[in-house]
């Protein structure tokens, strides 16, 4: 096992080993996987515990009094609590296991959005904000009869704050939804400033943490925030899982989001009555082994250390925007080196993204090509597209070597 003690500077050669998806060549050529913001990959000691749990401890869970349904009760209610110390939450029933971050938001958009907008209420997001955290709002908002106020970017591209004393004045915000990892230009926001503002309006802040929590170490009680979600295939987990922490008084204050098996205390035809929280959210049969899977990914996270995976990425990004500075009619998006995650967004003057990306392939190159669901971001930014190269706790400087060969390949074909 190559993982290391937490507070050494981190070995991505020697990490790498762990990753079985490294061992094969792609076209013939070693793989540079530079699309972690997509999706990471696995390492080892997730993918063993996953089988190792099928293989020893599967059965459904909470509703067997059988040893094997006790196991894998256990494996799933001990990954709740390795998700909960994660995230430094209060409590293990305030997080509530979700398929991912997308599902973690509509719910608390759908359940508590449901029930507290009305008209002359607001909802503010950002122009920075993925898909996920922006279209449930803004159909909640829509739905319900409230504003729907999105907070744009300065000349940096990073969140401007400057107009937040208007929208106070013309609204009484309820909601204030953000990222605090950006996966087109990788900006990791300043957010303190405006959970204070969302709480002096008496609102409530939803935080987007699905790029945050692979790269940076998360302290739902530090960031103040009410919500949280996360994304357990970007944070070396396996797909089909994710985390939503809430506050616990909020979350039992909410109706259920999906209704069924398990998230009931009883049922009669005359009335329905709900589970306690976190079972009041998740109905039907859980991702048991996704769970234990997302488990094993926080420990091998916390074995590395995420103050030394920021560190890394940091490195990585400021030789990245230098290395590619050397392309010839390449424009690079988002903030310094230091202000981002391992994420740099850019275009090729004259290339379409697709093109780009397509033909990196066959350099061995895996990168991400189109909006990544920001279409407002890339309308401020006035483009349709950027390619994005992303990078991880596995990535070496080797692989941005290989993209920028390739990249100069790419210009010799559109010459
Ligand atoms: C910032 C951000 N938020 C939310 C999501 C949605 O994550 P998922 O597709 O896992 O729900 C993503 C995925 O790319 C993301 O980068």
């Amino acid at each position: 096992m190559a993982v290391q003690a937490s507070s050494a500077k981190l070995d991505a050669r020697a990490l790498r080993s762990d990753f079985p998806i490294f061992e094969q060549l792609i076209h013939g050529k070693p793989l540079a996987y530079l699309d972690s913001a997509n999706s990471s990959q696995k390492p080892r000691q997730v993918l063993d515990a996953m089988t190792t749990y099928y293989e020893t401890s599967y059965a459904n869970v909470h509703r067997a009094v059988y040893v094997l349904g006790e196991r894998a009760t256990a494996g799933l209610e001990g990954a709740r609590e390795k998700v909960r110390g994660f995230l430094n939450a209060p409590s293990a029933d305030e997080v509530i296991f979700v398929r991912n971050a997308t599902e973690g938001l509509n719910l608390v958009a759908y359940s508590w959005g449901g029930s507290n907008l009305g008209r002359g209420d607001a909802v503010v997001v950002t122009e920075l904000d993925h898909h996920s955290n922006f279209v449930p709002w803004q159909y909640i908002a829509r739905r319900r009869g409230a504003e729907f106020r999105v907070l744009p970017l300065d000349e940096d591209a990073e969140v401007d704050y400057s107009g937040l004393d208007e929208i106070a004045r013309d609204c009484n915000v309820k909601v204030v939804a953000a990222n605090l990892v950006s996966n087109s230009l990788g900006t990791i926001a300043d957010l303190g400033p405006l959970v204070r503002w969302a709480h002096e309006q008496g609102a409530i802040f939803v935080c987007d943490a699905a790029q945050a929590a692979p790269h940076v170490q998360l302290d739902v009680q530090a960031l103040g925030v009410d919500f949280l979600a996360i994304s357990g295939h970007k944070m070396c987990g396996p797909s089909g899982i994710g985390a939503l922490w809430g506050r616990g008084e909020l979350l039992r204050s909410m109706e259920p989001f999906l209704l069924g098996g398990h998230m009931i205390s009883s049922v009669s035809i005359e009335k329905t009555t709900w589970g306690e929280i976190p079972h009041k959210f998740e109905a039907g049969t859980s991702p048991i082994v996704e769970a234990v899977g997302l488990g094993a990914a926080v420990d091998y996270l916390q074995r590395v250390g995420l103050d030394a995976i920021e560190a890394h990425e940091h490195e990585l990004a400021a030789y990245a925007l230098g290395r590619l500075a050397e392309v010839p009619g390449i424009t690079l998006y988002g903030p310094p080196a230091e202000r981002r995650a391992g994420v740099v967004s850019f275009n090729l003057d004259g290339i379409h993204p697709h093109d780009v990306a397509q033909l990196l392939d066959g350099h061995g190159v895996a990168i991400r090509a189109g909006h990544h669901c920001c279409q407002p971001l890339m309308r401020r930014l006035g483009v349709t597209a950027t390619n994005r190269a992303s990078f991880y706790l596995y990535t070496v400087p080797e692989e941005i070597d290989q993209l920028v060969d390739g990249l100069h390949a790419v210009r010799e074909v559109f010459a």
